[in-house]
């Protein structure tokens, strides 16, 4: 695997830059300008912001097909990359997926499913959806729209998420509201960590193969996938481990309980944490993605509903970074 500081990764980029698609280009473009939520100075810790890393040694014949466990299909990278129709792996494990959701609208909205999956699951660097009301999807697409949310990828992600068509957005929410999530993580409490680096322009964390070697957590949660080919050819079955300081889980019952002054979660995200109409679900989600949520409605990034009983954007405020993390950590690990 190909590290960001190596020398011949520019050689590489240019041998590759010829097949990726359009969208990782402009994944790759946007990520050479700061991020604003860093620059900020009260964002996310940098752990938690997937960025792009070096271009992954694709390979170069383009007939060559790939495919992902348990799946009867084959496919060309170029196929499982398209924007514009996502892969579907395991079509018998869902009801038909809308236009919007398959194929996108050309040219500026790619289809949802290519990077939530078939399977609702999301990956750390996105959001699960499956197991969230259709009202809450809906609510987030409108957000995105008129400002209230600024994902940490900017303009690029608010657009794709701005819909022209509310049939489009009713459609995309009803379809995957109606997914059953599953756990696609496993938690695991530790004091060293595999050594990591970003691949590629996937903008996701992976164990570093040629470093090879381990170092202390050090507080942070790194997410890294299992198989991270699977992942990269858009499983929707895809696995995580999820690496979290020792002790976290339980200092995260606590707080979510209630136990450092804040409400209890539970009283608005329901009793099991998987959602009500009012709070989205929590349980089983991705530690990182939760973390940047939590800095998103500290910061002012993320208002919406919350900021109308104010209360995720003040209450995140009241938590320190480590509760954060214990927290984040306790959510991901309750089954979705
Ligand atoms: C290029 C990748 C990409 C595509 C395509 C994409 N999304 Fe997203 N989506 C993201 C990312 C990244 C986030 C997290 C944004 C943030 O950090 O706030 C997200 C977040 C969301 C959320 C908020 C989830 C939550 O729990 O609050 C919803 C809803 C959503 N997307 C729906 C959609 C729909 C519907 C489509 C298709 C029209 C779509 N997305 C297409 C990357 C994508
Ligand atoms: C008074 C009600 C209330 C309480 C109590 C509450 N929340 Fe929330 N939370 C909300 C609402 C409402 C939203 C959705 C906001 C929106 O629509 O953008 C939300 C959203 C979130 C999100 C974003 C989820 C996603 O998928 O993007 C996170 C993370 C979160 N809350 C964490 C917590 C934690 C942790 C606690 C307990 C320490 C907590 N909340 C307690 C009302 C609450």
């Amino acid at each position: 695997m190909y590290r960001q500081d190596e020398p011949s990764t520019f050689a590489a980029g240019r041998r590759v830059f010829s097949m990726v698609p359009a969208f990782t280009l402009l994944f790759t473009l946007l990520f050479a300008l700061p991020l604003p939520a860093n620059e900020a100075g009260d964002g996310p810790p940098e752990w938690a912001v997937p960025r792009a890393g070096s271009p992954p040694p694709h390979p170069t014949d383009p007939a060559k097909t790939f495919t992902v466990p348990g799946s009867d299909l084959a496919l060309t990278q170029e196929q499982i990359d398209n924007p514009f129709n996502a892969p579907d792996w395991f079509p018998d494990e869902h009801a038909p997926m809308p236009d919007i959701v398959k194929h996108g609208r050309e040219p500026g909205v790619f289809a949802c499913a290519m990077c939530h999956l078939a399977s609702g699951a999301g990956h750390p660097q996105s959001a699960r959806l499956a197991g969230q009301s259709a009202d809450y999807l809906m609510r987030q697409l409108q957000a995105f729209g008129n400002g209230d949310r600024n994902s940490y990828l900017g303009d690029f992600i608010d657009n794709l998420h701005t819909l022209e068509s509310d049939q489009d957005a009713r459609e995309a929410a009803q379809w995957f509201a109606a997914l059953t999530p599953q756990r696609h993580q496993q938690v695991i409490e530790t004091d060293t960590v595999p050594m990591t680096t970003f691949y590629g322009n996937t903008f996701m964390r992976v164990v570093d193969e040629e470093a090879a070697g381990s170092e202390p957590l050090d507080g942070r949660i790194i997410e890294v996938p299992e198989d991270y080919r699977a992942v990269e050819n858009r499983s929707p079955r895809g696995h995580f481990l999820t690496y979290v300081p020792p002790g976290s889980l339980e200092r995260g019952r606590q707080i979510a309980e209630g136990g450092s002054g804040l409400a209890p979660c539970a009283s608005c995200h329901g009793a099991d944490l998987r959602g009500t109409a009012l709070g989205p679900s929590l349980a089983g989600s991705f530690p990182t993605y939760l973390i940047r949520q939590l800095y998103d409605f500290r910061s002012g990034k993320r208002r919406g509903i919350a900021d109308q009983t104010g209360y995720m954007g003040t209450s995140s405020k009241m938590l320190s970074e480590q509760d954060i993390v214990d927290v984040a950590a306790y959510l991901g690990s309750l089954e979705p």
